[in-house]
């Protein structure tokens, strides 16, 4: 099935210069990017995109980390999209992510893991809107 997912390169992976490095990947497993922008976040769509996390251990952690720096979002599309990127991007948790994945070749911390991509298609249908308005009027685009 086609899908579309959301994906976030971090603060550490803008700063390391792995945007195009990401890109090619994404690319080589038959993916597409839809829509894609550099931005700097502010603490009220961190909170929004990481809600599910609220009230966890690592949730101050986690909104500091988005915060530091800038971010590059991506609308992804392509067939099994989620689960495909789930691969692309490897285990949370760096040390445990097998060589070969996004996260196993850079990432230095479950905190600083690089990448973000949404865990299922309910949770890509709730973060793409955060950051991708699809609609009529000047400050919007259709995505095709
Ligand atoms: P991400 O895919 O962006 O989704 C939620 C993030 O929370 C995750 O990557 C990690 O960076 C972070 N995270 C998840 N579990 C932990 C944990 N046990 N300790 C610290 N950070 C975590």
């Amino acid at each position: 099935m086609t899908e579309r997912t959301f994906i976030m390169v971090k603060p550490d992976g803008v700063a390391k210069g792995l945007t195009d490095e990401i890109i090619g990947r994404i690319k080589q497993a038959d993916l597409r990017i839809v829509s894609m922008k550099q931005i700097n976040m502010n603490r009220t769509t961190a909170e929004r995109l990481y809600a599910v996390h609220r009230g966890k251990e690592f949730f101050g952690r986690l909104v500091e980390h988005v915060l530091s720096g800038p971010v590059v979002v991506m609308l992804v599309e392509g067939e099994s999209a989620v689960a495909r990127m789930r691969e692309l991007i490897g285990a949370t948790d760096p040390a445990k992510a097998a060589k070969g994945t996004i996260r196993g070749d850079f990432g230095s911390s479950i905190t600083e893991n690089i990448i973000h991509a949404a865990d299922s298609l309910e949770s890509a249908e709730y973060e793409i809107p955060i950051f991708f308005k699809e609609g009529l009027g000047p400050e919007f685009f259709v995505f095709r």
